[in-house]
């Protein structure tokens, strides 16, 4: 695909557009002002770059014309692109089409929800780089509050931590979380789901097939959604064609000079790992670089700007905020697995593969574009008694910061396309 850049205006960076979602439960701050991605499939049809100016309009496209094209995931799954490693699988689940199938079906089904209005796939959209552009923090089923951002599906295969606190390790158990979390699909148990999808006409013999005639169950339903995801593999961006391939053309000068700093002055590497064949970009660890320090002690803004409309912002008060909404639920990361005290505000790293298609950033998402993530870095984070040692201030100019943002933009995998319209080649469960 060509480089994953927006048409038209003002591209190139995100800004960060705050708006509040209030519903009846709770309060989402989303952040609208999208990366410059969208081009034919990546991004939603209302792309709201602009938004704040009195000027703006929409482009909105209906569904229809987003076209979808099964792909052939299990060959991507047996070959993985360049720069990646072979994907793991785990013995007691070998991946077959059958259960890449079903996955898939399952994954993008509304009908997963007690509501029947919420797949896994409206919160990792897959046009919105398998996670969503547009909410700092997720919003689940009737609008209720979800406190951490959600991650990516891309590559989500190689990581043995899941969840911002690593509290999952295996994509198979992974699933019961958010289809039984009373704020994501609320299901009322695990019983429940398996039921409901052994009356489901459309379901009927696709488990057996897949699972040596064995139905829906608490496992079969994690081996299927698991199977799929491991397939949902991006590599072969600009930066390994030139990295590992050789291709000096692949990428330009500045993102050259942003991967040397990345690797040596800005020290991203040491967290950000990479070796010279394949390039996972994350050391699936923990750390702390002070934002959840910040969210927990540090207290947070004093006010929030509130978009009433195109062009109109007002700011309220955060304290007015708070009155009516629910209040910030407490988030003490990695500590809330292992109960150690020097694991208090520490985060998985993530990967830093796709990341220009997949803004906001951090498990809060407070940050809306990579130039933001890039300056925080170079502050030092936020200074707190359990900062990481690896984070510190940097000294980077703004040439040097320029550079690492271009960098972290070529690290776009070259299969995109390819895996959104196999996206939107899945049945989505609604009753007609
Ligand atoms: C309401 C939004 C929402 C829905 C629906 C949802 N997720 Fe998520 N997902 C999240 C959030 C938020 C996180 C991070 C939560 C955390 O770290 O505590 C997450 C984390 C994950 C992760 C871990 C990724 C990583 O890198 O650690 C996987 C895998 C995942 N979700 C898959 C699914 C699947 C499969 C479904 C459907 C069964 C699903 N999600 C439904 C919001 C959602
Ligand atoms: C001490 C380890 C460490 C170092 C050093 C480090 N990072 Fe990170 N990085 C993390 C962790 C942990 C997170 C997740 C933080 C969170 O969720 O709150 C993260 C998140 C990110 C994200 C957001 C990704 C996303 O999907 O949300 C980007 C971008 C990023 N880092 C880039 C960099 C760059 C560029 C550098 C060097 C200037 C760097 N990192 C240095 C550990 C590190």
């Amino acid at each position: 695909m060509a480089p994953v850049q927006g048409k038209g205006k003002k591209t190139g960076r995100v800004r960060f557009v705050p708006c509040l979602l209030v519903s009846t439960l709770g309060i989402g701050v989303c952040a609208a002002g999208l990366p410059a991605v969208p081009d034919a499939v990546h991004g939603p049809g209302d792309v709201k770059t602009g938004y704040e100016s009195a000027d703006y309009e929409t482009r909105s496209v209906s569904l229809q014309s987003r076209k979808g094209l099964p792909a052939d995931l299990m060959r991507l799954l047996k070959s993985p692109p360049r720069g990646l490693p072979a994907v793991p699988v785990p013995r007691d689940n070998p991946v077959t089409g059958p259960k890449i199938q079903l996955g898939r079906k399952l994954y993008y089904d509304r009908r997963l929800s007690f509501n029947e209005t919420m797949s896994c796939a409206m919160c990792h959209i897959p046009e919105q780089g398998f996670t969503n552009n547009e909410l700092k923090t997720a919003v689940g089923i009737e609008g209720r509050t979800v406190r951490r951002n959600a991650p990516t599906i891309y590559n989500v295969a190689y990581f043995s931590n899941l969840f911002h606190d690593g509290r999952e390790t295996r994509l198979e158990h992974q699933v019961w979380q958010p289809m039984l979390a009373p704020n994501e699909m609320a299901n009322p148990s695990i019983g429940y789901v398996i039921e409901k999808l052994g009356r489901l006409p459309d379901y009927k013999g696709l488990f057996e097939a897949a699972f040596d005639g064995r139905g829906p169950g608490i496992e079969t339903v994690g081996m299927a959604i698991a199977s799929y995801e491991r397939t949902i593999i991006s590599g072969n961006s600009p930066f390994d064609r030139w990295r590992f391939g050789g291709d000096e053309k692949a990428i330009g000068e500045a993102a050259k000079r942003g991967f040397r700093l990345f690797t040596g002055k800005a020290n991203c590497v040491v967290c950000h790992t990479a070796d010279d064949r394949q390039a996972l970009l994350t050391d699936d660890a923990f750390h702390n670089t002070g934002l959840g320090w910040e969210d927990s002690v540090g207290g947070g803004p004093a006010e929030y700007p509130v978009q009433l409309a195109p062009g109109v912002v007002v700011r309220v008060p955060s304290a007015t905020v708070e009155s009516f909404g629910e209040p910030p639920p407490s988030d003490l990361g990695r500590y809330e697995v292992t109960q150690n005290p020097a694991d208090r505000w520490r985060y998985k790293t993530p990967s830093l593969r796709n990341v220009a298609l997949t803004s906001p950033y951090m498990h809060n998402g407070v940050f809306g574009s990579l130039r933001d993530v890039v300056e925080f870095y170079n502050k030092g984070g936020i200074p707190n008694p359990l900062l990481d040692p690896e984070i510190r201030p940097l000294g980077l100019t703004r040439g040097e910061m320029g550079d690492i943002v271009s960098f972290l933009e070529s690290l776009t995998g070259d299969n995109i396309e390819t895996l959104v319209r196999d996206a939107f080649a899945a049945p989505v469960g609604d009753r007609h």
